[in-house]
């Protein structure tokens, strides 16, 4: 790294060498996407408690990212452990959570030799599983690692919102987030590679004595809700509910009893499902 990158870096507090600015500098990323209310984590035990799941017991969060869901949930009793591909993450999660127990490994492949009564994939973490095959290795992962009848919560991003609606495509978004006194401005570009079936963004970076703009690139998959459920299905759940609002990321505030919206026009998608037979090995 240049001398004058690391310079602005301890200046600044942040890694900057990275493939993904957020991801690496977690106090940035809950700065940018704050959850004060903790509603992704209250989101998840309002589902699990309405679809017959435990109020305790144990329970993984794959992306967990900073862990602040996780500490949330153990908090009030569960027993969590977290997965992400991001080091600084997971560092970080460990430092939140201290009852935690985190990994860094990838969805796609993560082997924990235990079962879980839930495990939860929030803010589209699923959707780095670009490809089919991916997606089928992660669901069935997921299977292997719930108990019999263990519960499976996602939110994401909707597919189908994009049939038709092209808000989130126009133009350039420029946010400015601060933190440690410093003000960090993103300029966020997304389009549709409809060949692969995936969101793509440009993500611009850059602060006052930024050495060098930082030109990071990032996908999702595109998933729609019916071939969101035949996937499930085929790797052996039982679909209880998909919907796209009211979530943890929606206009609509999620409350306890909201009632689930099956329109599947919104720009989240939700689902809960259900892990049917034996399951194979962990
Ligand atoms: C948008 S963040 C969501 C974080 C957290 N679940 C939340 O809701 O605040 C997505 C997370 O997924 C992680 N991630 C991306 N690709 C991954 C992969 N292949 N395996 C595991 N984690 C991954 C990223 O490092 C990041 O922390």
């Amino acid at each position: 790294m240049p001398q004058r990158v690391q310079d602005q870096e301890q200046r600044a507090g942040v890694q900057v060498a990275s493939s993904n600015f957020l991801t690496d500098n977690p106090a940035l990323y809950e700065q940018q996407f704050p959850d004060p209310g903790h509603v992704a984590a209250r989101f998840v035990d309002d589902v699990v408690r309405r679809f017959g799941g435990p109020d305790a017991g144990s329970l993984l969060d794959i992306g967990c990212g900073t862990g602040r869901d996780a500490r949330y949930w153990s908090q009030r009793g569960r027993d969590v452990a977290g997965l992400d591909s991001s080091e600084r993450m997971v560092e970080y999660a460990r430092r939140q959570c201290p009852d935690g127990e985190f990994v860094v490994a990838d969805m796609r492949s993560f082997a924990l030799e235990r079962r879980f009564d839930v495990i939860t994939c929030l803010d589209s973490a699923l959707l780095y599983c670009h490809t089919n095959e991916d997606l089928d290795g992660f669901l069935q992962l997921c299977r292997a690692h719930l108990v019999q009848r263990g519960l499976l919560v996602a939110e994401m991003r909707n597919g189908a919102f994009f049939l038709g609606n092209t808000e989130l495509l126009d133009g350039v978004r420029e946010r400015t987030v601060e933190w440690d006194g410093v003000g960090y401005r993103s300029r966020t570009t997304l389009w549709i590679d409809h060949a692969a079936q995936l969101l793509r963004r440009r993500r611009i970076w850059d602060w006052p004595g930024c050495p060098e703009p930082l030109d990071q690139r990032s996908a999702w998959r595109l998933l729609f809700p019916l071939e969101l459920r035949s996937y499930l299905e085929r790797a052996g759940f039982e679909v209880l509910a998909v919907f796209d609002e009211p979530g943890p990321r929606t206009d609509s505030p999620w409350h306890a009893d909201a009632p689930l919206s099956e329109a599947l026009a919104g720009d989240r998608l939700h689902f809960v499902a259900r892990a049917c037979g034996a399951g194979g090995a962990v």
